[in-house]
């Protein structure tokens, strides 16, 4: 749908009013008509370092979800404020794992004597406090763009223990897995799943004990609803059809992709792709469509019909970033994201090493 011409003329002239005062960050999975006012754009990586570079901003407004200004307070300035236009867009992903139950969960390693070869890496989505824990505890964050790198600089910090090191990966199981096992080449029965709803992780201390990937039990509930047989069903119906998919999909239907990268790999393929070509995406709703439309030359569709928005993406629509907009030129810092001294400074370590990482 257009954008309402009155709320895209308030945008304009609040930005506009601002100048230089404020950067706005916009990720690959936002609203058209939000990511139109986006100084940048990018998956959650590259946004890490776009906020990382601006230190004249005094505002940066990020349209994305809650982990994500979080990171970019703790890799900005001081005297910079990260604003999120509405306080509501969090992500599930990131919620499903909580500070309490991964302490409980590394009591446990510890209990099981295998916590000194546990190295934890986290997945960008999750929140600052679980950053902070990985910064304390020897570990890396990652995104989808670097997740091998990662998993191999953490195997090595531990390559030397006895029975070799292991991997916390958090809170995204698919992700874990799907680098594990494709990337990496581990098997399924290396890795096992952290369950934090039931006791002991419902693992025995033997599983702990042998597995290399212990993955936390979360996932993205809009990735997750991918299934296989859509692969099956679009591949019978359109011959000749790439099918694409994010890593936050179930491994099934990964293991039946033609490619699977993060939103910046998604995005340049299909750039790279030749006119005529067919192409399946398994990604969120927004990116897809804009895809489409920007290359009416390349058959592009939606994975599977059934599977809706990131419904907390699209919580930042057009009306909360005029307000965020309008406020802020007014004089007024609304839902400003700041993260906390402590864990802010550990989150920083786990975020540097990641940003040390090579490629
Ligand atoms: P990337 O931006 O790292 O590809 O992650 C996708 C996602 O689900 C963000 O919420
Ligand atoms: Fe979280 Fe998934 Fe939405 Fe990304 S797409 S913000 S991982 S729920």
């Amino acid at each position: 749908a257009a954008s309402d011409p009155d709320l895209v003329a308030r945008a304009l002239a609040a930005k506009e009013a601002l100048g230089d005062k404020v950067f706005v960050l916009g990720h690959h999975y936002q609203r058209d008509e939000v990511i139109q006012f986006a100084d940048v754009t990018g998956d959650s990586f590259k946004l890490a370092r776009d906020a990382a570079a601006r230190p004249e901003a005094e505002f940066i407004v990020f349209c994305g979800v809650h982990f994500m200004a979080e990171s970019a307070d703790i890799l900005t300035g001081p005297d910079q404020q990260v604003i999120l236009p509405d306080l509501a867009a969090g992500c599930s992903m990131a919620d499903m794992a909580r500070l309490t139950q991964v302490e409980m969960a590394w009591e446990a390693m510890t209990a099981a004597g295998i916590a000194d070869s546990v190295v934890p890496v986290t997945y960008m989505n999750s929140s600052a406090d679980i950053k902070a824990f990985c910064g304390r505890n020897g570990g890396v964050v990652c995104t989808s763009s670097n997740a091998e790198v990662a998993l191999e600089w953490a195997f090595e910090q531990k390559a030397d223990v006895e029975g070799g090191a292991k991997v916390l990966f958090l809170p995204d199981q698919h992700l874990g897995r799907n680098t594990a096992v494709l990337k990496m080449g581990l098997t399924l029965d290396d890795c096992v799943v952290w369950d934090p709803h039931r006791p002991h992780g419902g693992l025995t201390a033997e599983q702990l004990r042998d597995a290399k990937m212990i993955l936390w039990k979360g996932h993205c509930s809009v990735h997750g609803r991918f299934a296989p047989e859509v692969v099956d069903s679009l591949r019978a119906e359109i011959p000749g059809i790439n099918i694409l998919v994010h890593p936050e999909c179930r491994h099934e239907v990964v293991l039946k992709a033609d490619l699977v990268g993060s939103t910046e790999f998604i995005i340049k393929t299909i750039e790279a792709a030749p006119a005529g070509s067919a192409w399946a995406i398994g990604t969120e709703l927004n990116l897809v469509q804009r895809l489409a439309n920007a290359h009416p030359d390349k058959r592009i569709v939606f994975l599977d019909k059934t599977v809706c928005y990131c419904s907390t993406m699209n919580r930042i629509d057009l009306p909360h970033f005029v307000w965020a907009m309008e406020s802020l030129a007014a004089g007024t810092v609304v839902n400003r994201i700041e993260v906390d001294p402590d864990t802010e400074r550990w989150a920083l370590v786990a975020l540097e090493r990641m940003l040390a990482l090579p490629g």
